[in-house]
């Protein structure tokens, strides 16, 4: 609140929620937050779900978050395609964005008359930041009536600029919903080439990445596997071929948690973000994390301090044209209403293993160079 009290009267107001959340919220993540941490957190946290109540607000917030802010503050907690569907859903009259810039800026396509936050604006994303909408519309002028469908990864201009959205969720979904042979799938060339694994129809991409799954190796995988051969494999479709042909499991983030959840394996290790295996550690008691596990820097910007802020201050509101906000919202809705939409079940495994389809991979060196031949 303005006047600095958070909507607490007295500090034995703030004591007793204090106490509460030390009750409620602090055994979730005990073992991995120190009482020392949690003593400086918890303030925030009290004020934070306070600020909430006042001002009619929710927070998303992705599974990448840290566990303070996920069992802490978050509303919503889940993968991008069930924070999409929330930003869609939701009654509040302020989102707060507890993950990177395109989320939110999914979230204010969704929901145009709420007031969506972002606590960090520079919380970015490798995928978002490799490919612009001028990039698609030269896609388009050199691969005529190909579809374009998008990864939620993208900019507000990206998703304007394409037929369809997915997420790693829905990726096959997707694809195999357009009744056609051939499509062009932006930015991610990995997700894109462990989808393509996954269907007949032909894919081509964009010479994007994730900065945190490219790093991954298969050979980290099968040093994993050779130390400890019981060890479950759960990876990210985000991450390489090769690293899901050493893999167990592939899903989205909210696939991965439910996998692990309900199979409780002996050993497991998450191919993805480190701040996973803390969020459902308290779910899965009878499961060792192993390492490795990569941070992705523009999730971490995210923290209780610029929440308070963002909820007080109301910053950084996320606007996006509206004319451009028009186009995207047909791409992002085409998604969301998918008949079948389920977003849930891992990848297909077997075909993970057998096959790795080397597809084309379109980059803006590419397109310049095709350019000429085209008007030559
Ligand atoms: P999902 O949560 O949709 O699996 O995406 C992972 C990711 O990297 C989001 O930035
Ligand atoms: Fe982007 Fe990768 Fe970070 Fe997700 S984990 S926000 S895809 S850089």
């Amino acid at each position: 609140m303005a006047d600095g009290t958070h909507g607490f009267n007295t500090d034995t107001d703030l004591q007793a929620d204090i106490a509460e959340l030390t009750r409620t919220v602090y055994p979730k993540i005990e073992s991995k937050v120190s009482l020392l941490e949690w003593q400086l957190h918890v303030p925030l946290i009290a004020k934070i779900n306070r600020l909430k109540r006042q001002k009619n607000a929710v927070i998303l917030a992705h599974n990448y978050m840290t566990p303070e802010i996920f069992h802490g503050v978050g509303d919503i907690v889940g993968d991008s395609l069930a924070l999409a569907r929330e930003a869609a859903n939701t009654d509040a009259q302020i989102i707060v964005q507890a993950g990177v810039h395109f989320m939110a800026e999914t979230a204010k396509i969704l929901s145009p008359d709420k007031t969506v936050l972002i606590p960090d604006l520079e919380a970015g994303c490798s995928l978002a930041s490799s490919i612009t909408g001028a990039d698609v519309r030269a896609i388009k002028s050199a691969y005529p009536g190909v579809p374009i469908v998008t990864y939620v990864n993208t900019s507000a201009d990206v998703k304007a600029e394409s037929d369809i959205c997915c997420t790693s969720a829905n990726a096959v979904e997707v694809v195999e919903s357009l009744g056609v042979d051939q499509v062009i799938m932006i930015p991610d060339q990995y997700l894109a080439r462990n989808v393509a694994a996954q269907t007949d129809v032909k894919v081509m991409t964009w010479a994007g990445s994730c900065e945190v799954h490219e790093q991954f190796t298969a050979q980290d995988i099968r040093g994993m596997k050779a130390s400890f051969p019981d060890a479950v494999v759960v990876a990210h479709p985000e991450c390489p071929p090769e690293v899901l042909k050493a893999a167990d499991f592939a899903g989205s983030t909210g696939a991965m948690i439910d996998y692990v959840t309900q199979e409780q394996p002996a050993k497991v290790v998450l191919v993805t973000e480190c701040s996973m295996a803390d969020n459902i550690a308290h779910a899965s008691p009878a499961s060792e994390f192993l390492r490795p596990c990569n941070l992705c820097p523009h999730m971490k910007r995210i923290s209780l301090e610029n929440i308070l802020r963002a909820l007080e201050s109301e910053t950084h509101a996320v606007e996006v044209a509206p004319e451009v906000a028009e186009k995207a919202r047909v791409a992002i809705q085409r998604m969301l209403d998918l008949k079948k939409n389920t977003g849930k079940p891992g990848y297909n495994m077997e075909r993970a293993h057998m096959i790795d389809p080397d597809i084309p991979v379109i980059s803006r060196q590419s397109l310049a160079n095709a350019e000429p031949r085209r008007h030559g």
